[in-house]
């Protein structure tokens, strides 16, 4: 039986909730954009044809997460209209000449830059805030994090007394793969895309890491402006950011009239290839103010402004074989082996299929005739299989089979996607040992690659760990090592004993651990010993909610659910416990040493901070009292010692009053601090 429109209209509303917290809440969207908005606009379409049928207002696009302040914005930040063929385009064009009365429609034509929209706040001229979109009326506070790109002007001359300007963060693609390298090289599992890079740096808790990464912004529209009249034309709004020296995008002229203003997005698909952002369409919008006051809007889009979307880059070739790769953690990923193709500007030959649900669930056969597309993500995808030019003795893909056929002894763990080696092979210890080495981690002169691998093959080494043991007699065995050699091997261990409790942490190799929370875990546990017992309640404070939800909160920056389990699971195997041990036998420096600018009064002291500090960043002000040897904890209880307070301080303030936590301000917190 066909189900009914009811029904439909429910499960598509599922669909699309679950595809939003995807994307938005965890950085990990599974179908493109492209793919969403077919999803999004059938349901407009069902919600139109049965408004009985219809449900609330999904909420789409809103941004807000745990763990920020939120701003209101002075004027709501509006979403696009999409549109994806020449027709829609001109209808949209219709309905402004018809709204506006004919002739004299001036257009002003962009790239679409595929980032995360924020507004930024001046007032008197001053840079004071930059706030996500939220839903529209109120967003996240991410100045701290906004704040690194150097780009943004910090004082206007001449501006008008409150000024919101409206932009959009985007990492650069340079910047994208460099970080990715750096992902790969520490055998850390790599990001998507840039957008969704983009859009969870700029939600970073963490400082350190977030200044590691490079965004950079463009800057398109005019939010909020008192007084009001103080620009005619976006045209001339636009001229006087780049004045002040906000990057913006003048490639494509001021065009009159809706068929030029269409010339003007084929001539911007050429020109988008050779941006350094990622760009998944145009934006066309009205060019006079008083024109877009009277077009006016609806509750969420303009009817002055409209997205064209262009089609994501596809191609259908060959998948001659599926190959499986084997990462540092023993992790299973297939990959699509195909005959090569052009796409997007490059020769693709290799694509990720994800894991073996993926391979079942579209039924990707070697053989097949596959779709592949590219649409902001760097890395290819295979989209489909092209089913009518099946081999007519096409077997199903068994997964289980080839990894047997392979040698492979894997399994699947628990409800995780990925199948697991159950013992590491060769090439996982040679990994392991080299990233035990390396400069991000114990740093070992001399310990490459090459020893790495005569190391395992002759079976001086099977743990990381096992390195360190090794004697003068051992060390000879290996080719080119000589007397000299050997001296300088056993100098260079020596000195990766004394080194910090963090390279050690990131020496284990432990999942979803890369450098940065290593030095985080060191600071907050301060020993392997305590880290190694943390107990769940040690890495992440529950919540239960009124209605029995439960939710979490980190107590060491970069450590979420994920993270935590990672951390907890490997712990909890005895064969890493005995690294540990081996470790310490090994004379492994295995606590943090004392911080050498540790203050009295701050020491051993627990901090919460909470509203906005009139100079200190949230994360500068943690990293002054963590360096001072003090503990900032996001929560307030009788253990805690100072609660911090700023603008705008809510529930955590009347908490501290409540149980009679002392509460300071800035001036006090430096004060204490001895600067
Ligand atoms: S104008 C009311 N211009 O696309 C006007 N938006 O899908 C709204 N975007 O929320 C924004 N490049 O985050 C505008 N040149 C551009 C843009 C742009 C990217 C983003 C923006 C917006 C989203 C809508």
């Amino acid at each position: 039986m066909p189900e009914s429109p009811r029904d439909q209209i429910l499960k598509l509303r599922q669909e699309i909730q679950r595809h939003e917290e995807l994307y938005r809440k965890k950085h990990a969207p599974e179908i493109s954009d492209f793919e969403f908005d077919k999803l999004v606009d059938q349901l407009a379409d069902l919600e139109r044809q049965f408004p009985a049928d219809a449900g609330p207002d999904l909420g789409i696009g809103d941004d807000k997460s745990e763990g920020f302040q939120q701003a209101d914005h002075r004027a709501p930040m509006l979403s696009l209209d999409n549109t994806y063929d020449e027709a829609d385009f001109r209808a949209f064009g219709e309905r402004l000449y018809k709204a506006l009365g004919g002739s004299g429609l001036e257009f002003i034509v962009e790239p679409k830059v595929d980032g995360v929209a924020v507004s930024l706040t001046f007032e008197k001229g001053r840079f004071v805030r930059a706030v996500t979109r939220g839903n529209g009326a109120r967003g996240d506070d991410v100045t701290a994090n906004v704040s690194l790109i150097r780009s943004i002007p910090r004082t206007l001359s001449g501006a008008p007394d409150l000024l919101e300007v409206r932009g959009e963060i985007y990492m650069e693609l340079v910047e994208f793969q460099r970080l990715n390298r750096e992902r790969e090289a520490a055998g850390e599992p790599l990001y998507a895309n840039p957008r969704n890079l983009a859009a969870g740096t700029v939600k970073l808790l963490d400082a350190e890491e977030a200044k590691r990464r490079q965004l950079s912004i463009v800057c398109y529209g005019l939010g909020a402006c008192e007084p009001a009249n103080a620009f005619a034309t976006l045209k001339e709004f636009k001229q006087q950011l780049a004045a002040w020296g906000f990057p913006i995008r003048d490639d494509i002229a001021v065009q009159q009239g809706i068929d030029a203003a269409w010339q003007a997005i084929q001539q911007l698909d050429v020109l988008r290839r050779d941006l350094p952002f990622p760009t998944d369409g145009a934006v066309v919008k009205v060019n006079r103010l008083e024109d877009q006051r009277r077009a006016g809007t609806t509750s969420k889009f303009p009817h002055w402004a409209v997205a064209f979307k262009f089609p994501p880059d596809q191609a259908e070739t060959v998948l001659r074989s599926i190959s499986m790769q084997v990462g540092r953690t023993g992790a299973i990923t297939p990959v699509a082996e195909l005959d090569p193709v052009l796409l997007a500007g490059s020769t693709v030959a290799r694509a990720t299929l994800h894991n073996a649900d993926e391979i079942a669930r579209k039924d990707i056969r070697e053989g097949d005739t596959v779709r592949i597309q590219k649409a902001g993500e760097i890395i290819p995808q295979v989209l489909s299989v092209v089913v009518a030019k099946r081999p007519a003795d096409s077997q199903p893909f068994n997964f289980e089979a080839r990894l047997k056929e392979l040698g492979l002894d894997a399994v699947r763990v628990g409800d995780e996607a990925a199948y697991k080696l159950r013992a590491p092979s060769r090439d996982m210890k040679i990994r392991r040992l080299v990233h035990f080495a390396s400069k991000q981690c114990l740093d070992i002169d001399g310990l490459g690659d090459a020893v790495a691998e005569q190391l395992i093959d002759l079976g001086l080494v099977d743990a990381p760990v096992d390195a360190l043991k090794l004697n003068r007699g051992e060390w000879m065995m290996l080719e080119g090592f000589k007397e000299k050699s050997v001296d300088n091997m056993v100098a260079g261990l020596a000195q990766a004993k004394q080194r910090e409790l963090w390279r050690a942490i990131h020496a284990l190799g432990i999942p979803n651990v890369g450098m940065q929370t290593a030095k985080d875990l060191a600071r907050h546990f301060q020993s392997m010993d305590a880290l190694e017992a943390a107990k769940p309640s040690d890495l992440l404070h529950t919540k239960v909610g009124k209605k029995g939800g439960v939710s979490y909160e980190s107590v060491i920056s970069g450590v979420g659910v994920e993270v935590s389990e990672s951390i907890l699971s490997f712990f909890s195997d005895p064969n890493h416990r005995d690294w540990v041990q081996a470790m310490r036998s090994a004379g492994l420096n295995l606590i943090e040493a004392a911080s050498a600018a540790t203050v009295a009064g701050v020491a051993g002291k627990t901090f919460v901070l909470t509203g906005t500090l009139p100079t200190l960043g949230r994360d500068e002000a943690r990293d002054l009292i963590e360096k001072a040897g003090g503990k900032v904890s996001g929560s307030v209880s009788k253990k805690t010692d100072y609660v911090v307070a700023g603008e705008e301080a809510g529930s955590k303030l009347t908490k501290a009053q409540e149980l009679g936590v002392a509460v300071i301000d800035e001036a006090a917190l430096r004060a204490l601090l001895g600067n």
